[in-house]
């Protein structure tokens, strides 16, 4: 008779505040990759909100943090690619592994942690995690038996297979969810307990709602838990799959890719070293398709394992190209490298963060992408940055001074007539941009990136009309009084640009630079507690005033073309 697993911890409590305190260390993580294909938008995707989160945490200096992510290079699936592309294993996930690192490297996704399973480091761990389960009781030896899908790498219940051909017309299982064909498997295998852990992950997920994000994938996993959790197969017999870690102790057994990959997290960390010094501080970027691996698996593992869920799982829906699934057999299968190539990186990454819901799926096409970044940052946020500092509106190239006289503050409702020359648009103005750092940052804090960069849009465009309705140009340099006014229509603006393109660091963080060093601002003064939006219209000094603006004069985004759309490269 198997062992029952001891004593079952109590995940512990967190609270909102403990999240939030200063100076505490995070690790954020991007999935990691099966090498079997290169890189494509969707994967790009995930790398780039994790990468937004980690930019965005480093300017509000919020404590040291990682960013993981890498390449998941074992299994049969791997086993299979290889053999179908007449290479070996080792040297189809090497080539794989790196086209995802230059991707990335290229879409400037700052990671600081690039995981290979295949790496000893990882397997050190691995064998680590396993000795961990075995001793805490969570491993039996049984005869399992089920239809395993290998394109997902897990056994799938009846209720999520449906019938089809093959192509040689015979009847087929396949998976529901991703299409693929399902086979038949049975063996012996090391099981792990999963059932024993249907409690301790309801009381997890019961005292930590923010676990999961956004709520409707928080609700999902609660759902899955209503039901019985089988217990979960943990390795393959080694004459069957050989591309993978032996099971410590077996070598009749290789370790299910699954339990493999999860600890790609904990490797990040130094496990079994160091890893106390960030774990359970981690926080998962991962899509829908590996909600349950993530959301049910991991912390059961973890518990098992005698240690914490991870702290928070950010969950985000799928990509179509033009309405379809991507496919290889669609051949619709957009590559990230392609499209960088053809929209340049920040302005796939603003098209990516700016239309991706977490809690939808996002329709990709070229014209689009074009559409978009167009309107946004060639003509909305680079327009205004052209005409506020042509030379004709500007001729010494400084920052301008700020007159309170012409743009007095008001309290409240103030009646602003027949004092100032600023309207009541302006006045909304400079509230909506004053607010925006801390809407940015909560958007953030709540994995709703689009969010933020639709309220920076509507700021920018806000920002235009401003320029527009005080027509600068026709202004007198000459007559004293106008001068005054022409000056503070353009500090005005350029305030808000400076917020711009400091709160836009994350997301496009080439385009940012270039704008913030055009505006004079230092490196230094670029982080979210120094975004104090004109401070003189709140009688402070404004440090930027009078200095001289950078030398780059060149467009800030140069408009892209609609082209033809791009295809994955080839292996
Ligand atoms: O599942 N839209 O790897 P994978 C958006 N190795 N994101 C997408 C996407 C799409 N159309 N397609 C894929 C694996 N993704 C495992 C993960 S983690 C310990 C192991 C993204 O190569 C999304 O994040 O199949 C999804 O979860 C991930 O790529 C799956 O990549
Ligand atoms: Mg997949």
């Amino acid at each position: 008779m198997p062992r029952p697993p001891r004593g079952l911890p109590r995940p512990p409590r967190r609270s909102a505040a403990t999240a939030a305190a200063p100076g505490r260390r995070l690790l954020l993580s991007a999935p990691i990759f099966y090498a079997n294909g290169p890189p494509h938008i969707g994967h790009l995707y995930s790398a780039l909100l994790a990468d937004a989160l980690h930019r965005h945490r480093g300017l509000r200096a919020a404590g040291p943090s990682r960013l993981s992510t890498g390449t998941d290079e074992h299994g049969l699936k791997i086993q299979q690619a290889a053999a179908a592309a007449q290479t070996s294993p080792p040297e189809l996930c090497e080539r794989v592994s790196g086209l995802f690192r230059q991707a990335f490297t290229r879409a400037a996704v700052s990671f600081t942690d690039f995981i290979r399973t295949s790496e000893p480091r990882h397997q050190r761990s691995v064998r680590h995690f396993w000795g961990a389960l075995r001793d805490g009781g969570a491993l039996y030896k049984g005869c399992y038996e089920g239809w395993y899908c290998t394109a997902e790498e897990c056994f799938l219940p009846e209720s999520q297979l449906a019938e089809r051909t093959d192509a040689q017309g015979r009847p087929c299982k396949v998976s529901v969810e991703s299409g693929h064909q399902v086979h038949w498997t049975k063996e012996e295998n090391y099981m792990f307990r999963l059932s024993a852990f249907r409690d301790p992950l309801r009381w997890w997920l019961r005292d930590n709602p923010g676990a999961i994000c956004p709520e409707p994938f928080y609700r999902r996993v609660l759902s899955w838990l209503q039901d019985e959790l089988p217990d979960l197969s943990v390795s393959r017999e080694r004459r069957r799959l050989q591309w993978g870690i032996p099971v410590p102790g077996d070598p009749t057994q290789t370790v299910y890719v699954w339990v493999d990959a999860l600890v790609n997290y904990l490797s990040a960390v130094g496990y079994p070293e160091t890893h106390g010094e960030w774990w359970p501080a981690a926080h998962h970027v991962v899509g829908k398709d590996i909600l349950k691996f993530h959301a049910v698996y991991w912390p059961a593992l973890l518990l098992a394992a005698g240690l914490a869920p991870p702290e928070r799982i950010l969950v985000h829906s799928h990509w179509t190209v033009r309405g379809q699934k991507m496919s290889k057999s669609l051949g619709n299968v957009t590559g990230a490298l392609g499209c960088m190539e053809q929209h340049t990186p920040d302005g796939l990454r603003y098209f990516l963060l700016r239309q991706g819901v977490p809690e939808r799926d996002g329709n990709y096409y070229d014209e689009k992408v074009a559409k978009v970044v167009n309107s946004e940052l060639a003509d909305a946020l680079g327009g205004l940055l052209n005409r506020s500092t042509a030379p004709s509106i500007n001729p010494s190239n400084t920052y301008p001074r700020f007159s309170a006289s012409c743009f007095p503050k008001v309290v409240g409702h103030g009646e602003t007539r027949g004092v100032g020359r600023a309207r009541a648009e302006d006045y909304a103005l400079v509230a909506a941009v004053a607010a925006l750092p801390l809407h940015v940052a909560e958007c953030f804090e709540s994995f709703q990136i689009y969010k933020a960069l639709e309220s920076i849009d509507l700021c920018v465009r806000q920002s235009n009309s401003f320029f527009q309705r005080h027509a600068p140009w026709k202004l007198n340099r000459k007559e004293p009084s106008e001068r005054l006014w022409l000056d503070t229509i353009v500090h005005v603006t350029l305030e808000c640009l400076r917020v711009y393109g400091t709160l836009l660091q994350p997301v496009i963080p080439h385009t940012a630079d270039k704008l913030l060093s055009r505006l004079a601002v230092r490196p230094e003064e670029r982080g979210l507690a120094d975004v104090t939006f004109l401070p003189r219209y709140d009688g402070k000094p404004c440090p930027f005033e009078g200095r001289q603006l950078g030398p780059d004069t060149g467009l800030l985004f140069r408009r892209l073309e609609k082209s033809s759309p791009c295809q994955v490269e080839k292996l």
